[in-house]
């Protein structure tokens, strides 16, 4: 009889590491994952990638601790499921933590097997997605646990720019672990299962006497709402890896690319003649700016980020003509559309993104100025609105502007004016140009003729609508050639797709520097 073992024994031992280390944490622990409302690691990627696609690496990692009599716990893969697979056939890398492998804490080598992976991904030029799960560093690894994190925040740091990084949030996210979604493009949370924070409901409970539960501290509303940690919010694991799988068809698979271009059906030279009527011409009216982006972009389909943050200024991706761009838009329905701290810092961000992935950016503009107040001046609106002047002076995307009605003060240059590079400025014919509103304007600059007026409240009168038959109009912006065409809102699509064609093969230098100083 031969002293080796046969290839069958060989294959049979193979496929038993490989059943078990697909057991993650035992069926007692995956139950406690379901019963809490969660899938389990691996159930996630199966709904996030393409049937059959996933390939899985590094499963038979384990770590190397001894002590806390950690050398008895072993589970093969420890405790993060990582690898390769597609969405809508194109390539991505995942990695997604177990929970019921010592609760997704993060040791030394579940930290490798994230680096290695975003390392390939980077190397390959393809998008990363991250699902996290995890009570935090592994205490019982201790500092190489830290070092773990810092590996990961490092490569994600490098990653920035390169390849689309989303996190998703499928469980607890404290701690320092926080800041490698924190530094990656995109983050989707789960109502109700998901949480992140710095320090725990305890720890503040210690530190500031406050009484905060773990969804008001850091759940996906208060996310979504207050911080704006949460780009996109869902009501289930299936249904936000879903909203995953759409947001990546709007991108490139790195920034040496373009993003796809997908027939979508709708006629490039379809007008609208609905657009004719949605805007009020009273510049006080308030209308939901969405409405113009829907009728406007193919399909009506808008996929919007930072849905309830900063609601006075909306951003998301659409398609116009089958090629992806990112919109921006004041939103007139939501604090008449005014730039505040936070609204600036959101479509900052977002404008910066478009132009690392070669995205075409459209600004919708209908914008009365910047907010007024201490709150916003000791907050730093200066630094704030900076951010946005900075971040749309830096884009070299084909960047269109269509002035829909009000464009004031300081948020006219801001929002992608020609000034600030845009490369096509359309207004509507409702669109107001001017330092002011007409109302402002005629207090100052009539402020004495008004105290000595026999009747004041006339005569402002008078002079308001004096005003607005002189600047309050895009024609002088025209004829100084700020805007290049005034076209009829039913015009606005075949315009843009027009506009987008042309500048197909735009190129922009800049000069050499190792990098720009944004005011943070
Ligand atoms: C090791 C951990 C762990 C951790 C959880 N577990 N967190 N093991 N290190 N950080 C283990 C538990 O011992 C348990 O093991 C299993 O995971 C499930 O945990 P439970 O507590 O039973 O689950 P649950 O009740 O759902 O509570 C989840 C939890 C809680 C809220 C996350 O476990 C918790 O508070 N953990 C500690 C969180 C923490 O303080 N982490 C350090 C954060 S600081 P068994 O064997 O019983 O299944 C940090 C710094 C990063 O992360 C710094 C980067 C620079």
């Amino acid at each position: 009889m031969s002293t080796y073992e046969s290839m069958e024994a060989k294959i049979q031992r193979l496929r038993e590491l490989k059943a078990q280390a697909l057991q993650g944490g035992g069926p007692e622990r995956i139950e406690r994952q379901h019963k809490a409302g969660k899938l389990t690691a691996r159930e996630r990627l199966e709904l996030l990638l393409d049937p059959g696609s996933f390939r899985e690496i590094d499963m038979f990692v384990t770590h190397r601790e001894t002590r806390f009599g950690m050398d008895k716990r072993k589970y093969l893969g420890d405790g993060v499921v990582t690898g390769w697979g597609t969405i809508d056939g194109r390539l991505v890398f995942v990695y997604s933590q177990d929970f019921t492998v010592m609760g997704g804490s993060l040791g030394e080598a579940h930290a490798q097997k994230i680096v290695k992976v975003l390392e390939m991904a980077m190397k390959n030029g393809a998008p990363v997605i991250g699902i996290n799960d995890s009570g935090g560093a592994r205490i019982q690894e201790g500092v190489v646990s830290l070092a773990g994190y810092g590996d990961i925040f490092y490569r994600n740091t490098l990653a920035s720019g390169v390849i689309p990084q989303i996190a998703a949030i499928m469980g607890p996210c404290a701690g320092g672990a926080v800041y490698s979604p924190a530094l990656m493009d995109f983050i989707f949370m789960v109502r109700g299962t998901s949480y992140m924070f710095v320090t725990g409901p305890d720890v503040v409970k210690a530190v500031t006497h406050e009484d905060v539960t773990f969804e008001d501290l850091g759940g996906a509303d208060v996310h979504a709402t207050k911080s704006g940690v949460a780009h996109v919010v869902a009501d289930s694991e299936a249904d936000a890896l879903y909203l995953i799988r759409k947001l990546l068809g709007y991108l490139p698979q790195n920034n040496m690319e373009d993003p796809p271009f997908v027939d979508t059906g709708d006629d490039p030279l379809r007008e609208d003649p609905e657009l004719d009527r949605i805007v009020p011409t009273d510049p006080s009216k308030p209308y939901d700016v969405r409405d113009v982006i829907r009728r406007v972009v193919d399909n009506g389909e808008f996929f919007e980020i930072h849905e309830t943050y900063a609601a006075n200024i909306v951003v998301g991706f659409a398609r116009l003509g089958g090629y992806s761009v990112g919109i921006v838009a004041n939103q007139p329905a939501v604090l008449a559309g005014v730039l505040d701290i936070n609204a600036s810092e959101k479509a900052a961000r977002f404008v910066r993104f478009c132009d690392a992935f070669n995205i075409p950016i459209i600004t919708f503009v209908d914008v009365p100025g910047f907010m007024p107040g201490t709150v916003q001046e000791y907050g730093g609106i200066i630094r704030a609105g900076a951010k946005l002047l900075y971040a749309y002076s830096e884009a070299t995307v084909p960047k269109l502007t269509v002035i829909l009605r009000k464009a004031y003060g300081g948020a006219y240059d801001v929002m992608s004016s020609k000034h600030l590079g845009a490369d096509v400025n359309f207004a509507w014919p409702t669109a107001e140009i001017a330092v002011m509103g007409p109302e402002g304007a005629v207090k100052i600059i009539f402020r004495r003729e008004l105290a000595q007026a026999e009747d004041p409240a006339a005569r402002q009168e008078e002079l308001v609508a004096q005003y607005r038959r002189e600047f309050a109009h895009p024609y002088i912006a025209a004829s100084r050639g700020f805007i290049d065409e005034v076209i009829e809102p039913r015009e606005t699509r075949p315009r843009l797709i027009n506009a987008l064609h042309m500048l197909a093969n735009k190129r922009e230098h800049r000069p050499p520097k190792k990098h720009g100083n944004i005011p943070l």
